[in-house]
Formats: C-alpha cells, sequence, structure tokens
C-alpha cells in the first residue's frame, strides 16, 4: 500500500525509531578506519565482555566472570543459543502468553516442545506460581521469563520473579530471563535480574539483554547472554561452531555503548513515557477496548474481546479502513489483543490514535 502513495500510519514498529548515537557509531567507524577488520574470539572481545560483567554488576548485582559471557548477533540469538545448549529433544519450555514471537519457533528449532500458558489482564499479563506449578510435567526443562515484556509492557516485581524462581528451582526447571527491555522502564518501576535475587536462583538462570532497544543498535546485531558456569561453555562451542564472533567493528560500537555517557537513554526513555502517557490518556476515552498503563518497553497490548473481532480480522479492518499497520495478538499467542507500538513520531501517533477512534466507533 505504501508503494502506491497510500498515507499509511505504522503502529506496529518492533524498534526504537532513534538513530544510534553518534559516539556510538564513531567507535565503530573509528575501530574499522584503523583495520579492526578481522575475526575476533568467537564469544567477542575481551574488553567488551568485561564491559558487560561490569555493567551486570553495577545495574543488576550480578557477578559474572567475562568468561560466562557470549556477545551474540542480537538478543534473539543469544536466546537460539541457550536453548540449543540446553534441550534434549522433546523437553518442554513453558512460555508465558502474550509472548515474544520468536520464542516458540526456536523451542522447536532447538527440538523442545514449548507449552504455552495464557496469562490474565487481571494479572498484568504475567504468569503466577500457580499457573506455571500447573502447566509443569516431569518434561518440564525451562521457563522463558521477559520483562519489561513485549508485547504486554507488564513488569515483574521483585516478588513475583522470587516466587516463581522458587518454584523452578524445586524442580530443577532453567530460567530463561530475556532482559532486553531493562531500559525502557517507566514512573518508579525498578527492573529486577532473577539471577540476582537469591544465590539458588543463579546456577539454573541464563539472564540475556543486548544493546538493540537500549541504545537504538537493533540493525548492528548485538546481544549476550550471561550463563552460570555450567553452561557457558556449550553456548560458547554452539556460537564457535555455527556464527563464530558478531561482526568485529560492531562490537567496538557496542564497547562504546556500555563506557560512554548514558544520557541518551535516558533521554530516549523519557520520550517513550512522554508517547505512553498521551496514548493512555487518549485510548482512555475510547469505548470496546481495555488495557493496562505500560510500565515499561514501547509497547501497549489493546484488549478487544468487545469488538467480537479476531485479532487478524481488526488489524486487517484497520489497516484497510483507517490505513493504520498495528499487530494482531495471534502473533504472539493471544487472539483476544493487538499490539501498538508508540517507536514511532508523535505526529504519526496523533493521526494514528485519531483513526483508530474513528474505526471503534463505526466499529
Ligand atoms: C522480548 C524480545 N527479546 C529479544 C528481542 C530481540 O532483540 P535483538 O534485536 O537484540 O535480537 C526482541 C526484539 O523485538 C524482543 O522483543
Amino acid at each position: 500500500m505504501k508503494a502506491k502513495g497510500i498515507d499509511i500510519i505504522n503502529l506496529a514498529s518492533g524498534e526504537p525509531d532513534f538513530d544510534t548515537p553518534e559516539f556510538i557509531k564513531a567507535a565503530a567507524m573509528g575501530s574499522l578506519d584503523a583495520g579492526f577488520t578481522k575475526y575476533t574470539p568467537s564469544s567477542g572481545i575481551p574488553e567488551l565482555r568485561e564491559a558487560v560483567a561490569d555493567k551486570l554488576k553495577a545495574d543488576n548485582g550480578l557477578a559474572y566472570e567475562p568468561a560466562q559471557i557470549t556477545v551474540s548477533c542480537g538478543a534473539k540469538h543469544a536466546c537460539l543459543n541457550v536453548l540449543l545448549a540446553t534441550l534434549e529433544p522433546g523437553d518442554e519450555v513453558i512460555i508465558p502468553a502474550p509472548y515474544w514471537l520468536s520464542y516458540p519457533e526456536m523451542v522447536k528449532i532447538a527440538d523442545g516442545e514449548p507449552v504455552i500458558v495464557p496469562t490474565r489482564m487481571e494479572n498484568g499479563f504475567k504468569i503466577t506460581p500457580e499457573d506455571f506449578a500447573e502447566a509443569m510435567t516431569p518434561k518440564t526443562r525451562m521457563i522463558i521469563l521477559n520483562s519489561p515484556g513485549n508485547p504486554t509492557g507488564s513488569v515483574y516485581a521483585r516478588e513475583e520473579l522470587e516466587a516463581l524462581a522458587r518454584v523452578a528451582i524445586e524442580e530443577d526447571i532453567l530460567i530463561l530471563s530475556d532482559e532486553i527491555y531493562e531500559k525502557i522502564l517507566f514512573d518508579e518501576q525498578k527492573h529486577w535480574s532473577v539471577a540476582s535475587l537469591d544465590a539458588a536462583f543463579y546456577p539454573l538462570t541464563f539472564t540475556v539483554n543486548g544493546f538493540s532497544k537500549a541504545y537504538a543498535m537493533t540493525g548492528w546485531r548485538l546481544g549476550y547472554v550471561a550463563s552460570p558456569s555450567w553452561a557457558a561453555g556449550a553456548v560458547e562451542a554452539i556460537q564457535s561452531h555455527s556464527t563464530s564472533n558478531v561482526t568485529s567493528f560492531a562490537q567496538k560500537g557496542a564497547l562504546a555503548a556500555y563506557r560512554g555517557p548514558q544520557d541518551c537513554v535516558r533521554a530516549m526513555t523519557q520520550e517513550y513515557a512522554r508517547r505512553r502517557d498521551y496514548l493512555v490518556t487518549e485510548l482512555s476515552s475510547f469505548s470496546k477496548i481495555h488495557f493496562l498503563r505500560p510500565q515499561g518497553t514501547f509497547y501497549l497490548l489493546l484488549e478487544i474481546g468487545e469488538t467480537r473481532l479476531s485479532s487478524t480480522q481488526f488489524a486487517e479492518r484497520l489497516l484497510e479502513e483507517e490505513k493504520v499497520m498495528i499487530i494482531p495478538g495471534i502473533a504472539f499467542g493471544d487472539d483476544r489483543t493487538v499490539r501498538l507500538s508508540y517507536a514511532t513520531d508523535m505526529e504519526s501517533l496523533q493521526r494514528g490514535v485519531e483513526r483508530l477512534g474513528g474505526f471503534l466507533k463505526r466499529l
């Protein structure tokens, strides 16, 4: 439709609308000019793994040696490496829904069985320890937690994470903690890394994070996993024998991101918060939809049950009739919802919301 010149408003984006901060680009370009163009150690250059270990200590209270860290092609690749390193064929992995859409597919690639556990809006779209325990079978090997969450915008409180991790450790179930939206948090929310909450959780938890969302570096393909010592070698071996290292000069950009000033991250998050506030205020006056005030990320999940449309029908009609693009929740394992992204400029957001209002009125 765009190619035909139709004015589409895109509220579907899964990446920051900002450019990568200049000092990060300069570090990568400088290293390229200096000829930093060869293979690096497959898990990443030592100074970057050290910077990641320092960050995890300072921000998250986590003690990892650089040798436990594998820098990968984004948090996505880091998750896949963990699944390939830990799952035996038929192992079950519990995934709370709505989920980030690659989790079940990655579990299948690793010969595991995704077990989808629906959550409820009244629980903040978060899995409860009871739901978790109920979904467990003798084949359960892992649970995937994602806070702040895509597509929910929800953030798990410390006590919630602790309660879930207690259920996991009782049965020796691994935890994959995807913390990629850690820095995009609003109001007084605090991010907790599950591995930091109790010494007993640490050996069972893989902490995944990266540079894509916080530093607007999605195209650079830079993420990492911090693994417990017993698993770090396997994660590293999988990467070493598949992709080898992440692009050499991109790693220098990541190093600058972690060692440089962090005000760019705060400025972007403030802007997401401003847009979130706008969206929440406007959407509150619309009928037929329900939602929770996002606590983090740049997404807002609309519950559309009252419209009696499936999420695909809702998204298709909104696109056809109002030229607004959003993502149907079926992609995230929940057909009662659709996801709006506010990783877009304020003017587009305003126009998109206006059109959405008109669409809902007509339904
Ligand atoms: C929850 C979640 N995890 C991981 C990723 C992947 O991040 P990356 O671009 O670093 O691979 C995304 C990207 O949308 C995401 O939403």
